[in-house]
């Protein structure tokens, strides 16, 4: 512990990580430019927004999460978010302040005070994604919360008592079969399989030499694919206020490829340098081996520092080949700029794809995170970007055109937030022609602050 701070001076409580304070609904938003008469949806990202003030030194990992939904209908935009209302959050709630600590302040709540809430809040502030017919808001080290349409929480879900680990911000679901993959890796790394209709089928614990932190994992036609980096856990030294998880080179890095029907003795590991991929781009399936392509970092780096500034995410789009029969892995950098928040049109999931979207730094400080969409063409190997000065981007989600059958046929929908973080636009993109900039910019009725993760989600 090191006491209370002046939060105001905390860098993820500032800027354009300042939460807001209420919950809004807005219809009919103010547009500049023309939506597309196809993109009949919603876009609904979370991200942290703490409701009480933090007690002691906030990471951005911690807020309470806190949807935001932009609704496109009749040519019309409407705007509504809503707090993730964890059993943690109604606790404090009734408590009226903060009663759970973070990543930097381990405080955790008398039993009394937040009964079966337990003594980790589960935020659900990194994604949300839809499956069956179902939204489920995401952390990775706590079970889903699942979300009704009108933003409204029902409360943590574990398949009918099924769900024994955690599950990651990042599921795949399988274009093809519906499925949704995932894996925990609280206590231990489980791979887990939900078939279309959302019943969990299968929970499969894989072995791992260490316990090692994954944020993401890759789904192919055939395989799944664990990065096993050296960002190894020490809870004796998180209960002791140390870090949760650090850097530890010496033990190496190794990528697991396992068939998606295989248990832990069919994971084939193979070395490679070491490297921490918060996000991959996607996976597949590639003359005899596997292709995995992501934003690759040399080292891990969460911010964790003690001076608790946000610290850039310092990826570069790196394509992973793994020769399934030599045992071969090599890794190359597709850019030599930094970027992250990778995403596809996610019906090309564990497919072979040819466009990627990432986030990136084009300005020469990242002080305000990214500045820019880049567009990557992976067979020619050509981008095209746009670039918002001076303002803070984030990830930009893939909302196919109900009337295309191309892989870029649609639109990119993201947050992007002014430099002096007094307003936000939800800003739409032509896929085709990302360097025009964006076709339509959506006044919010009220900055929104930067968050993870999104997804777009049509109309039925
Ligand atoms: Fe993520």
């Amino acid at each position: 512990m090191t006491g209370v701070v002046n939060h105001l001076e905390q860098a993820w409580l500032a800027g354009v990580f300042a939460p807001v304070a209420d919950e809004l609904d807005a219809t009919d938003l103010a547009v500049t430019g023309a939506l597309p008469p196809g993109l009949r949806g919603a876009y609904v990202r979370t991200g942290p927004n703490p409701r009480f003030e933090p007690i002691g030194r906030y990471h951005i990992f911690d807020g309470d999460g806190m949807l935001h939904a932009v609704t496109f209908a009749d040519g019309r935009a409407s705007y509504r978010n809503r707090w993730i209302r964890s059993a943690g959050l109604a606790a404090e709630e009734r408590a009226g302040r903060a009663l759970y600590g973070g990543m930097f302040e381990q405080v955790y709540p008398d039993a009394g005070e937040v009964g079966d809430a337990g003594s980790m809040k589960n935020t659900g502030n990194t994604h949300i994604v839809r499956h069956a017919g179902q939204l489920y808001a995401l952390m990775e080290a706590a079970k889903p919360t699942r979300i009704g349409a009108d933003l409204s929480t029902e409360g943590e879900w574990d398949f009918g008592g099924r769900l024994r680990s955690s599950c990651t911000a990042h599921p795949k679901i399988d274009p093809e079969t519906g499925e949704m993959l995932f894996f925990g890796y609280l206590p231990r790394l489980t791979y887990h399989v939900v078939d279309a209709t959302g019943d969990l089928m299968r929970s499969v614990p894989i072995e791992t030499e260490h316990p090692t932190m994954m944020h993401d994992f890759v789904t192919t036609r055939g395989h799944v694919v664990f990065l096993d980096s050296p960002a190894v856990m020490d809870f004796a030294s998180f209960f002791d206020g140390g870090p949760l998880a650090s850097w530890r080179p010496e033990l190496g890095t190794r990528v697991g490829v396992m068939p998606r029907d295989g248990v832990s003795a069919d994971v084939r590991w193979f070395d490679m340098d070491n490297t921490w991929i918060a996000h991959f781009l996607n996976g597949y399936e590639d003359d005899g081996g596997i292709v995995v392509e992501g934003c690759a970092m040399d080292e891990f780096n969460f911010g964790l520092a003690a001076d608790g500034r946000a610290a850039a995410a310092e990826g570069v789009l790196s394509r992973i080949r793994i020769d399934l029969a030599t045992g071969a892995v090599t890794r190359e950098a597709l850019d030599d700029r930094v970027g992250d928040f990778p995403r596809i049109n996610d019906d090309r999931t564990g497919l072979p794809n040819r466009y990627g979207y990432v986030a990136w730094y084009a300005g020469d400080s990242t002080e305000n995170g990214f500045d820019a969409l880049v567009k990557y063409d992976l067979h020619t190997g050509a981008s095209e970007e746009f670039v918002f000065p001076g303002c803070t981007v984030g990830e930009f989600a893939f909302a196919p055109d109900p009337a295309g059958t191309g892989e870029d046929d649609g639109w990119l929908v993201g947050f992007v937030h002014s430099g002096d973080a007094t307003a936000s636009d939800l800003c739409v993109f032509d896929a085709h022609r990302v360097a025009a900039g964006p076709i339509a910019r959506v006044h919010m009725p009220r900055r929104v602050p930067f968050g993870f993760h999104g997804n777009w989600f049509a109309a039925d």
